[in-house]
């Protein structure tokens, strides 16, 4: 298995991934794909990697700037992220997470945050910040990793593709 970042080749992969990945997911509005596409015309999609297996494009994960206050602060937001379901539970998702990790570390982001489950992304450092809200997000599934300096407290908003399908 092997980590890349996307290539034009591997969008329509891309979202083939997202839509199956979140299918059935609780939360999920299905707009995921979109967000992707949102992201790249906007020229937000500051990382994103595929996880090819076999030839195989089966996992995407993304990262955008993300903003506190409305202000950016060398912040980034990881999402969506996305495994094909056969291929899940077999550590594409953490390889994914890890490297996206490892080039925002390589652009000098000074934290990443997400929407989402602490069970899994506590692994890889992710915590809930008191200091960090989202409107509409419970705080507890709001979660943050500082990689070079703590984000100022206050609102945290994704880029306004993240919006996409939802008004
Ligand atoms: C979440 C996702 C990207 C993880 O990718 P993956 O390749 O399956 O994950 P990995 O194999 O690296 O990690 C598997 C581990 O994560 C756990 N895990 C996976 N998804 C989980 C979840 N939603 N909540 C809690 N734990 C989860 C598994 O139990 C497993 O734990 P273990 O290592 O202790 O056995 C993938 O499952 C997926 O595409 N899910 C549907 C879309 C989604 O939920 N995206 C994230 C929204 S925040």
């Amino acid at each position: 298995m092997h980590i890349r970042s996307e290539a034009v080749m591997d969008h329509e992969a891309i979202r083939a991934i997202h839509i199956a990945a979140f299918a059935d997911h609780p939360f999920s509005k299905q707009t995921e794909h979109r967000i992707v596409d949102g992201l790249r015309e906007a020229d937000a999609l500051t990382v994103s990697l595929v996880a090819e297996q076999n030839g195989q494009v089966v996992g995407h994960v993304a990262f955008s700037p993300a903003f506190v206050n409305g202000e950016s602060c060398a912040m980034y937001a990881l999402g969506p992220i996305g495994v094909l379901p056969p291929f899940q539970r077999q550590g594409i998702g953490s390889r994914l997470v890890e490297a996206g990790l490892a080039a925002l570390r390589g652009l000098d982001a000074s934290a990443c945050v997400l929407v989402g489950d602490p069970a899994y992304y506590s692994r890889f450092g992710f915590r809930s910040d008191p200091a960090l809200t989202m409107e509409g997000v419970p705080q507890e599934v709001l979660l943050c990793l500082t990689l070079a300096a703590a984000p100022p407290a206050g609102s945290v908003t994704h880029h306004e593709a993240f919006s996409i399908g939802l008004h």
